[in-house]
C-alpha cells in the first residue's frame, strides 16, 4: 500500500500536472491512490532537469514500444534537494540531468542505486558511466573550438589556446562556468595543477574580451571580428546552423567552423561533458526504470535524442544530425569522467587565482 501513496503524491506535483496537461492527457489519467493494479505493472516516474520538449518524443516512443507510461516531473533546480526531502516516500524512479558533477552529487548524496545491466554496459563506454552502475551518460556534450571560417586549424589542441600567437584573439565565457571548470579539471587530470595554471594564465593573456557571456557569444564575436577563435559547446553550433535563414543565430553559426580539439597527451581526445541518468535510491518501479534507461541507449533513442538537441550519441555507430555529422567522427578523451570531476574544485580555485574572469 505504501507505494500507492507514493504515486498519489506524484499526481499533485505541479510539474507533473503541467506536463500531463501538456501531453494532452487528462488529469484524471494521473495515477491515483485507489488504483487497483500494482504500480510496477506499467509506469515509471522520471525526474528530469532537461527541457521537457527535448525528451518528450523519446518518452512517447518508449511508451508506444513498451506500453509503460512515463510520468515526467520537470525539476528546474534542486533535484538533489528534492529527492532528499522526499526521502523513502519519493516516487522518483529515474533521475535525469546534465553534467557529471550533478550526477555525482546525486550519488554522493545517497540518492541513487547500483544497476547491473548488460545492455547499458554494452552501449556506454566504461569511462562514461559510474562505477557499480550508479549513473550512466546518455549523450555527450563536446567542448570544442569555434574558429573564423577562413582559418585552417586541423589538429588543434586545447593546450594551443595558451600560445601567444593567439594574443587578443580568444573568446570564452566565464572560467567559473561548469562547462569551463570541467575542461580545466580535465587538463589538471592530464597535466597537473602547475602546468594547468600556466596554461590558464596563457589563455587569460590571449583573451580578446572579458571572459563572460554565453557560448553562442563566441560565434557572435567571431562574426563581429572581436576574436578569431574560442571555446564553446558543440550543440550550440547545431542550433545556430539549423536556425532560420537570415536570423541572427544563423548568421553567427554561418560565421564559424568547428574543430574538435584534443588534449596534447598520448591518446588524448576531445573533452566532453554529458547528459545522463541514474536509478533513484527508493525507486518504486525499479524494473521499469532500468527498462527506460535501456531504451534510451537503443539505436533509435540515441539517434532521436542526439538529433533533438544536437548532442553526440554516447553509443557508437548511431546516426547523427547532419550538422553534427559535418564536424566528423569524435574521439572522446579516455579519462574517466569521475576522475575529471575530482579536480573541479581545484579548477575553480585556479580560475580565481589567475583572475581569469576579472
Ligand atoms: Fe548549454
Amino acid at each position: 500500500m505504501r507505494r500507492f501513496a507514493h504515486i498519489a503524491r506524484l499526481s499533485i506535483l505541479p510539474g507533473a500536472l503541467l506536463l500531463l496537461a501538456a501531453c494532452g492527457q487528462k488529469e484524471s489519467s494521473a495515477p491515483s491512490a485507489d488504483a487497483a493494479a500494482p504500480v510496477a505493472a506499467g509506469e515509471v516516474n522520471l525526474y528530469t532537469t532537461r527541457e521537457p520538449g527535448l525528451i518528450q518524443p523519446l518518452l512517447d516512443a518508449f511508451t508506444a514500444q513498451t506500453g509503460t507510461k512515463v510520468n515526467t516531473v520537470f525539476v528546474r533546480d534542486g533535484l538533489l534537494e528534492r529527492v532528499r526531502a522526499e526521502g523513502e516516500r519519493s516516487p522518483a524512479d529515474v533521475l535525469m540531468t546534465v553534467d557529471t558533477g550533478n550526477l555525482l552529487d546525486l550519488v554522493d548524496g545517497g540518492q541513487t542505486q547500483p544497476i547491473d545491466s548488460q545492455v547499458l554496459a554494452d552501449a556506454i563506454p566504461s569511462h562514461l558511466r559510474g562505477a557499480d552502475g550508479q549513473w550512466f551518460a546518455l549523450s555527450l556534450r563536446d567542448r570544442i573550438l569555434y574558429a573564423d571560417k577562413d582559418l585552417d586549424l586541423t589538429g588543434f589542441t586545447y593546450e594551443e589556446l595558451a600560445d601567444p600567437k593567439w594574443k587578443d584573439k580568444v573568446c570564452i565565457r566565464s572560467g567559473q562556468h561548469p562547462y569551463n571548470t570541467s575542461l580545466i579539471a580535465a587538463l589538471i587530470a592530464h597535466d597537473g595543477v602547475e602546468k594547468t595554471e600556466a596554461w590558464l594564465r596563457g589563455v587569460k593573456a590571449n583573451l580578446a574580451r572579458k571572459a563572460a557571456g554565453g557560448d553562442r557569444d563566441v560565434a557572435r564575436d567571431i562574426l563581429a571580428g572581436i576574436c578569431d577563435i574560442g571555446i564553446a559547446n558543440a550543440y550550440y553550433v547545431g542550433r545556430m546552423k539549423n536556425a532560420e535563414e537570415g536570423s541572427e543565430q544563423r548568421q553567427w553559426g554561418d560565421a564559424i567552423k568547428v574543430i574538435r580539439p584534443t588534449f596534447a597527451v598520448e591518446n588524448g581526445g576531445t573533452h566532453v561533458n554529458i547528459s545522463g541518468a541514474a536509478v533513484a535510491k527508493h525507486a518504486p518501479n525499479r524494473d521499469n526504470a532500468v527498462k527506460l534507461l535501456e531504451y534510451l541507449v537503443s539505436d533509435e533513442a540515441q539517434s532521436l535524442y542526439a538529433k533533438a538537441n544536437y548532442e553526440y550519441p554516447v553509443k557508437a555507430g548511431v546516426e547523427l544530425d547532419p550538422v553534427v555529422a559535418s564536424f566528423g567522427e569524435m574521439t572522446v578523451d579516455a579519462l574517466p569522467l569521475t576522475e575529471i570531476a575530482k579536480h573541479r574544485k581545484q579548477a575553480s580555485e585556479l580560475v580565481d587565482r589567475v583572475g581569469f574572469d576579472n
